[in-house]
């Protein structure tokens, strides 16, 4: 029997293809307002700027990574690649992998287990276009992806879950409260019944800005978020890092 550990709050910003050396200092204020703060802040930036974000008092994580070790993958980045250049976290399936790059719910499984071999926490992104969330299949479609994209072996030690309407991403859009809350619970019970764990960390993301963040993760069953947009300067992520660390521990 598994002992149930304290989930954790996380602010983790997802910088997708933005950020050049321009950029270090707004790394180093997020860092530095980090380190004041009790939710754990975590920056998935360009693998280009992994090193050079080391030592700012903020947790590193790459956007995506290879499902092999090593080999003839031009222009792919490898786990290993990734903890080498000071990351701790790795997203993976992102809506945008998903669609842009045709990753399937096996090739993230996939990618997950090449992350844990080398340590690396693995953020797993789920999500349901807007013609499903219409269509009332939303939780049919979560279930499928954590069904298949959670592999075996996942606990709240090595996996964390982000929840992220593909139709709220970058659009100013966001599912009402009451769906937000009920989906989360849903996610949860399919992880204790598949995995067997309930702890584990479940992040919203899809849209979250200074403004709506607070009553977001005041949500049951929501541990702080993904954040795209709002992450890329320290102007606009301090507030989301606050809105999460307002929240205090878990239950
Ligand atoms: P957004 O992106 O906050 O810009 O909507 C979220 C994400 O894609 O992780």
């Amino acid at each position: 029997m598994n002992t149930p550990v304290k989930r954790r709050r996380y602010a983790v910003g997802n910088w997708k293809m933005n950020g050049t050396s321009r950029d270090l200092n707004q790394i180093a204020r997020i860092g530095q307002a980090a380190k004041e703060r009790n939710a754990l802040t975590v920056l998935c930036l360009p693998s280009t700027l992994l090193d050079r974000a080391r030592g700012h008092g903020v947790w590193l994580g790459g956007q995506d990574c290879h499902e092999h070790e090593r080999g003839a993958h031009t222009g792919d980045v490898s786990a290993e690649m990734l903890t080498d250049s000071g990351a701790t976290h790795v997203i993976l399936g992102h809506s945008e992998r998903r669609v842009l790059h045709g990753e399937c719910n096996a090739t993230v499984a996939r990618k997950a287990r090449s992350a844990w071999d080398v340590g690396l926490i693995v953020i797993i992104c789920i999500g349901e276009t807007e013609a499903q969330f219409r269509s009332g299949i939303t939780l049919d479609i979560l279930h499928a992806q954590i069904a298949g994209s959670v592999p075996p072996g996942a606990s709240p030690a090595n996996t964390i879950i982000a929840y992220e309407p593909v139709w709220s991403i970058g659009t100013g859009l966001t599912p009402g409260p009451r769906d937000i809350a009920s989906i989360h619970k849903s996610i949860r019970s399919v992880l204790k019944t598949g995995l067997g764990r309930e702890d584990f960390s479940i992040l919203y993301g899809g849209s979250l800005t200074a403004d709506n963040a607070a009553g977001i993760f005041a949500l049951p069953d929501v541990d702080g978020g993904l954040v795209g947009g709002a992450s890329l300067s320290a102007d606009d992520f301090l507030p989301v890092m606050r809105a999460v660390s307002q929240q205090g521990e878990c239950a």
